[in-house]
């Protein structure tokens, strides 16, 4: 029985709030902390109708680390998962730190005014968590999150020696907008107009952005055209798994988005330096932000489905092997389930599990983590119980 604190009222925190909601047995008490307290208060009331239980809401900045502070010491959760933007992790972590709190997110810390993302900043955290006895967890989302946990259920129960990686996201959801993004606009945007990166024989390879493709076939959804983009869980597997030769990273988008996308590009729509207009600065990106159409809104127009899995390649018992483990979610369940996309609530859930397995015990350290440094093994059999059943599929 433990108390949570949610911070982020937008699309995954909504589902992090339901999902934990359903398991009352672990999560006894829940707040949700956000800097609108109506976001907090939607919420709230569908998590009521939904599930019968009562959540406490909270108006907090989460920049600002005293409010969190006293947040944390009127509350007195035992963890606090970030689903906010990457811009509060380091001011979460703090704040964690000065109360004696565990920490949970489901993305790395990116500054706000550089589209840079990297494990570095928070890696960095890895003392200071040890010394308190605290845990941080990192990246507990799709991906990263399950993704890093397939690999690791790939290593620990299929291969002998993995040489080959790629992950591969595909959501073949319609919303039925000219465009959208699936989560947040401007976070979202940044990773896609992002340089493609891999990581090949111990070295970076930069690539321009979206400029190599390939069509994959995936199960159920068929052919799409996947794009190679950098991610933030290739930093984490590239360093912990062992004997690796390339980890690569490919989304699918359709031509539509890319159209939009490329128009938004060359007009400067895209932009993260401010630019001054009718005598105050503004971000264009931040801009554009305001008119796409909120993530949350997508739940109940999306049809279609998602597939995201790791394609792994190595040896086993001395011989060559490849598999490709993966779930398939569907829009449409997800929105009947939480009243959400399935964009939120593949982050969503396993948010959830990441927490519950800390609470509960079976995943236990002193520091910073990331989630292919734990047993799969727990991880692996709360998916298939709490709404992400994943395949294994061998193709040689
Ligand atoms: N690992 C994965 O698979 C994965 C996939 C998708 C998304 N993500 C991550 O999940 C996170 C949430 O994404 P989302 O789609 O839910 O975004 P979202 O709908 O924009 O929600 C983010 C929420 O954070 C709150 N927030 C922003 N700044 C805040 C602050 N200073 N203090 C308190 N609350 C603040 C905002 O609430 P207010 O309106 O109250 O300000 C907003 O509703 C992001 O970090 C995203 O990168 C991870």
């Amino acid at each position: 029985m433990s108390k949570v604190l949610i911070i982020g009222a937008g699309g995954v925190g909504s589902v992090v709030a339901h999902k934990c909601a359903q398991v009352p047995e672990v999560f006894s008490e829940i707040c949700l902390g956000s800097r609108t307290l109506t976001r907090c208060e939607n919420i709230q009331k569908s998590v009521k109708a939904r599930t019968g239980c009562n959540i406490e809401i909270a108006r907090v900045d989460a920049d600002r680390v005293p409010e969190t502070v006293a947040l944390i010491r009127q509350f007195k959760p035992k963890l606090v998962i970030n689903v906010a933007l990457p811009y509060q992790d380091l001011h979460l972590m703090d704040a964690c730190l000065e109360t004696g709190v565990d920490y949970l997110d489901t993305a790395n810390y990116e500054p706000p005014d550089e589209a840079k993302f990297c494990y570095q900043w928070q890696w960095d955290y890895q003392e200071r968590f040890r010394k308190k006895g605290l845990m941080a967890l990192l990246g507990s989302g799709f991906d990263p999150g399950v993704t890093n946990v397939f690999c690791a259920h790939a290593a620990k129960h299929h291969f002998d020696e993995i040489y080959y990686v790629d992950i591969l996201d595909a959501n073949a959801g319609d919303h039925g907008h000219p465009f959208a993004t699936n989560f947040n606009p401007e976070i979202n945007i940044r990773e896609v107009t992002a340089r493609g990166k891999y990581w090949e024989n111990g070295a970076w390879v930069e690539t321009e952005p979206l400029s190599v493709k390939q069509s994959y076939d995936f199960p159920v959804l068929g052919h799409k055209n996947a794009y190679l983009m950098y991610h933030e869980e290739l930093e984490s597997l590239a360093k912990n798994l062992k004997g690796l030769k390339r980890i690569r990273f490919w989304m699918t988008f359709s031509d539509n988005y890319l159209k939009h996308l490329e128009v938004l590009q060359n007009v400067g729509m895209t932009a993260i330096k401010p630019v001054l207009f009718e005598g105050r600065e503004i971000v264009p990106l931040q801009f554009l932000k305001a008119l796409l159409p909120d993530p949350a809104s997508l739940g109940s127009r999306t049809k279609g489905k998602t597939c995201i899995g790791c394609e792994v390649e190595g040896l086993k018992n001395g011989k060559h092997r490849k598999m490709f483990i993966y779930n398939v979610c569907d829009h449409e369940e997800c929105y009947r389930e939480v009243g959400s996309q399935a964009i939120s609530y593949t982050t969503g859930v396993p948010a959830m599990i990441g927490a519950m397995l800390m609470l509960t015990g079976k995943w236990r350290g002193e520091g910073v983590f990331n989630m292919e440094e734990l047993d799969p093994d727990p991880f692996m059999e709360k998916l298939n119980i709490h709404g992400l059943p994943w395949l294994e599929k061998v193709m040689s």
